[in-house]
């Protein structure tokens, strides 16, 4: 097949239907049919919930499952929750639901939001007098502010808007570069649209100014806006969640081997070495994002967003660090987090996405701060788990049980293999060799 065989004008125009059969015939050629039937069969029965979910993106073929779990027992600002978790790692919801319950005796998880503001950009050029220009942005900021009025009145009735904007000068790395700066807060909603509008606006705005201004001569009149855009890095949209107790209550680990002390002053030093070592601390972070991106997914949030502010955060002081801290003073363990997190409540697939509705019903129909506080105790919670397993136990013996459903899966096993698979297993290494043995064994 040649490549130009691959290519396709209009394929968005297809049917769904046509586009598998394309699919099919000029990349799983392999085997067409059975591949047809199985996108087929991942459609949802309800013709109009598929519609729904063919509305979220384009040039959709099928739905892509991922498993919706449940992370009971989470104790937070003295209220259970059961939370919803969308994952397809294995031992995520497990590590989860172990760490809340291990602090459901121990005074739970509190969690405060420290600030709820969010950030957009106006980058432009402007080849002219910086001091001119600073002077006049001093001048027109209350006018810009009004001239989005019409875009802000809702928000500002709902307790949100502008905060506040400033004029940044980077002209001093990027010829004639500055930046309008907006500080929003958009209350319970994520915001991205309510910011880029105003953005575009500012934009429109200050160039309009400008040009009209007797203040600024034949060039400095002509701005050039490069782009208008929110910054999904919110340093000041923090919310900080923390688990404490006297050492002696946090008990015995490594079937009674490891005392508490010992245990607290190894779990410290653990994550001292994720404060100081970006390649441990990568991987820390990552234990933290497996708890907070399952709970951003089952409420219909945007993950990626939320990925991307972490990590920019962990860096925050020009290192990347541990986003988590650990403290073990006067026969207390502290272990908190402080995380930055734009997500929404209302708007966008929030209430779209029939399942992370219901997310957010099982959690009580939270606000943005509560669920801020929920997310960000999540993530501790896992990170607590892992950091626990890895400096007891090891992580690898609940991580292979655990993988040992899936490996048995790939393998075909019938409910009575796998039954016997896990007894077998239940004092043995997991791994994939071992598992084959133990099948061919079986079916002997
Ligand atoms: C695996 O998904 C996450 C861990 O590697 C996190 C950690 O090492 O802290 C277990």
């Amino acid at each position: 097949m040649s490549s130009e065989e691959k290519e396709i004008a209009g394929f968005s125009k297809l049917t769904k239907r046509d586009k598998i059969a394309w699919i099919a015939k000029n990349f799983l050629y392999a085997n067409p049919v059975e591949v047809v039937k199985e996108f087929a069969e991942y459609w949802h029965d309800n013709v109009e919930a598929q519609k729904l979910l063919d509305g979220f993106s384009e040039n959709t073929l099928t739905n892509f499952p991922v498993p919706f779990g449940i992370a009971p027992n989470f104790k937070i600002n003295d209220q259970i929750y059961a939370v919803p978790m969308v994952i397809e790692e294995s031992s995520v919801v497990a590590a989860a639901s172990n760490a809340a319950k291990f602090w459901l005796n121990r005074g739970g998880f509190k969690a405060e939001v420290l600030s709820t503001k969010k950030v957009g950009q106006v980058h432009f050029i402007y080849k002219g007098d910086g001091e001119k220009l600073k002077s006049f942005f001093t001048q027109i900021k209350n006018e810009l502010k009004a001239g989005v009025k019409h875009i802000t009145t809702k928000m500002e009735e709902r307790g949100g808007g502008i905060v506040d904007m400033e004029l940044i000068d980077f002209t001093a790395t990027e010829p004639d570069y500055y930046q309008l700066r907006a500080y929003f807060e958009t209350v319970d909603s994520m915001g991205a649209n309510f910011i880029n509008s105003c953005l575009e606006e500012f934009g429109q705005q200050l160039e309009a100014k400008i040009a009209a201004s007797d203040l600024f001569n034949v060039t400095e009149k002509v701005i050039e806006i490069v782009m208008c855009i929110l910054s999904n890095y919110t340093p000041d949209c923090l919310v900080r969640a923390e688990v404490s107790c006297p050492v002696d209550d946090l008990g015995t680990f490594d079937n009674g081997n490891m005392s508490a002390a010992e245990f607290a002053a190894k779990f410290e030093r653990a994550v001292r070495i994720a404060r100081i070592d970006p390649y441990r601390a990568t991987t820390h972070n990552k234990g933290i994002m497996n708890g907070i991106d399952a709970v951003v997914l089952a409420t219909g949030n945007d993950f990626r967003a939320v990925e991307a502010c972490a990590h920019t955060y962990a860096a925050h002081d020009g290192t990347y660090r541990s986003l988590s801290e650990c403290e073990v003073k006067d026969g207390v363990f502290r272990f908190w987090l402080n995380f930055p997190i734009a997500i929404g409540t209302v708007g966008g697939l929030t209430s779209l996405h029939p399942l992370a509705k219901r997310s957010l019903e099982l959690l009580g129909n939270p606000n943005a701060k509560q669920l801020m506080e929920i997310i960000a105790c999540v993530g501790l919670a896992q990170n607590f788990a892992a950091v626990r397993s890895l400096t007891t136990t090891g992580i690898q013996a609940g991580h292979m049980k655990m993988h040992l459903t899936n490996i048995l899966a790939s393998m075909q096993a019938n409910d009575d293999e796998v039954v016997k698979a896990k007894k077998y297993f239940e004092d043995k290494t997991v791994s994939v060799s071992a598992v084959r043995e133990f099948l061919k064994g079986l079916r002997k």
